[in-house]
């Protein structure tokens, strides 16, 4: 007999239940009323664990449901500000008691982890040794692990919040990346990359389908062509919760989707544009 969904009690294979479970989550969690950080942990742990237990077709009825369809994109900012006040509670817990325990407790430590060990494998090739995280975050894991798994390269953030730069300097040093730097400026408009040989985009870095292909375009125009530029991307599950890249904007380009994230919900699209030139196929 499979185990419960321990959440919400639903067996796990009555995916009809588990289907309207999910959606009446995704409607529970862009009303107003459940805009604290405490009501947000609750409904999207309870929906994360549905999605992660999720099979294709139970995925494929959410995102073709047309109770889903009508507030896609406020869940996917909803979903982005509940990413921001979590780390945000983090990294002043953190400040506060001058220690990293808080950093141990956070929820989604392990999957981000997995994700970085997963990309830096997937840019080995590349051998970057000066990249830009955009998007980092007043808690920025990924430059974090980055340096961890890469320790001859540097990494900067980006990040467009001046309060969320100031609780990431601090988190830093108390981790012991007192030289991380930090640019606070908005991906829309900042375009001074020359100085990188890899620009990463993270996941929520333009959460409406609009203005996700806007952060594309921009990235197109303003990355110079030796530098590789990669983008995260909502797969799987994930594209319940957060955005996409949308894929016709790169054709023509030369870039790969890389397969079988070990974490899921999303996945790195990678763009290389100076592969011609460096005669790299
Ligand atoms: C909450 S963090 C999540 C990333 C996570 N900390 C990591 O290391 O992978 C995402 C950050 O992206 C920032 N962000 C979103 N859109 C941006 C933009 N257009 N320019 C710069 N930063 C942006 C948000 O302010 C937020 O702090």
């Amino acid at each position: 007999m499979p185990e419960n969904n321990r959440n919400t009690n639903l067996p796990a294979g009555d995916d009809t239940g588990l289907l309207d479970r999910a959606l009446a989550l995704c409607e529970a969690v862009v009303e107003e009323t459940a805009s604290s950080p405490a009501a947000r942990e609750r409904l999207f742990s309870e929906l994360d664990e549905i999605l992660d237990r999720a099979g294709e077709d139970l995925i494929e009825s959410i995102l073709a449901h047309g109770r889903f369809i009508a507030i896609r994109e406020r869940v996917h900012d909803v979903r982005a500000e509940y990413e921001y006040q979590r780390e945000t509670v983090v990294a002043e817990n953190m400040i506060r008691a001058k220690s990293d325990a808080a950093a141990q407790e956070f929820r989604s430590r392990d999957w981000y982890d997995k994700a970085v060990d997963f990309e830096s494998k997937a840019l080995a090739p590349w051998n970057p040794k000066r990249l830009v995280f955009v998007g980092a975050g007043p808690f920025p894991t990924t430059p974090f692990n980055y340096m961890n798994h890469n320790p001859d390269s540097t990494v900067v953030c980006l990040e467009k919040s001046g309060d969320a730069a100031a609780l990431s300097r601090e988190v830093a040093k108390i981790l012991g990346f007192g030289r991380l730097e930090i640019i606070t400026a908005d991906a829309h408009t900042y375009d001074a990359y020359d100085d990188f040989d890899c620009v990463m985009v993270g996941l929520v870095v333009g959460t409406s389908a609009r203005d996700k292909s806007r952060i594309v375009d921009h990235f197109l125009g303003a990355v110079p062509e030796n530098s590789v530029l990669t983008f995260r991307t909502a797969v799987g599950p994930g594209r319940v919760i957060y955005p996409s890249v949308d894929l016709a904007q790169l054709e023509g380009l030369d870039y790969r989707i890389m397969p079988d994230p070990p974490h899921k919900s999303f996945t790195m699209i990678l763009v290389d544009r100076g592969a011609a030139k460096r005669g790299r196929t």
